[in-house]
């Protein structure tokens, strides 16, 4: 597979974390975007909670550094994250991504590295946030839904939206098209947001999000 992080070809490249919890398909998708140059980072570690997670082989395939932090060797969600505060802080991140981490961070977490964190989740939120956002709109008989990518705050699925995109939901579908779809807009839609933290185009305004220009 080779590489993302070939710093003769790209030059120097902020370095990020990509947090885990299963398939990975984002992280993927950064990691494409990075060798397609479509994104100008360096993805210095990939951290799972889930010692099973395929974004780990995923990780390992780019040569990306991966670190497993078992939450239950910790007594406590915030001696967990103080452990992951202690990786991100070795590899000395610019930003944190969540791509499917299934963990909620503790206020320490968020504190610690706030507004540099961004989430990714499958609806279009303040709608259907939670775990399972796809099953529930589809139960809720949403004719759209979506994808949201979002900094993160203190509460779950909450903090400023940098971009959003709307999926329609057609009746006839099954939930493994939406599925599909949903997947393939957050997919094009990590990469972008990434740049634009990067980049230093996100300004708060309370907690809305004005993009500054990009520079010429
Ligand atoms: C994505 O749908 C993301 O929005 C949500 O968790 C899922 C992770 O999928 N937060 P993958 O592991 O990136 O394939």
């Amino acid at each position: 597979m080779g590489t993302q992080n070939n710093f003769k070809k790209h030059g120097v490249c902020p370095p990020i974390a990509v947090l885990c919890s299963g398939q990975g398909t984002n992280l993927q998708a950064v990691i494409n975007a990075i060798r397609a140059r479509r994104l100008r980072a360096r993805i210095a570690v990939v951290i799972s909670d889930r010692a099973a997670a395929f974004a780990l082989v995923r990780a390992k395939r780019a040569d990306i550094p991966t670190v497993f932090v078992d939450p239950k060797h910790y007594a406590s969600r915030a001696a967990c994250d103080r452990r992951l505060i202690a990786v991100l802080q070795s590899y000395q991140v610019r930003l944190i991504c969540l791509a499917g981490f299934m963990r909620v961070l503790s206020p320490v977490f968020v504190r610690r590295f706030r507004n540099r964190i961004l989430n990714i989740h499958p609806a279009l939120l303040p709608a259907f946030p939670g775990a399972h956002a796809i099953q529930d709109a589809l139960a809720w008989g949403a004719r759209v839904s979506g994808v949201t990518v979002h900094l993160v705050d203190e509460h779950v699925d909450h903090g400023p939206i940098l971009l959003q995109e709307a999926v329609a939901i057609r009746p006839e579908e099954t939930e493994k098209r939406v599925v599909t779809r949903v997947h393939q807009v957050e997919h094009r839609l990590y990469p972008k947001a990434i740049q634009l933290m990067l980049d230093g185009r996100v300004k708060l305004v309370g907690r809305v999000v004005r993009l500054k220009a990009a520079r010429a």
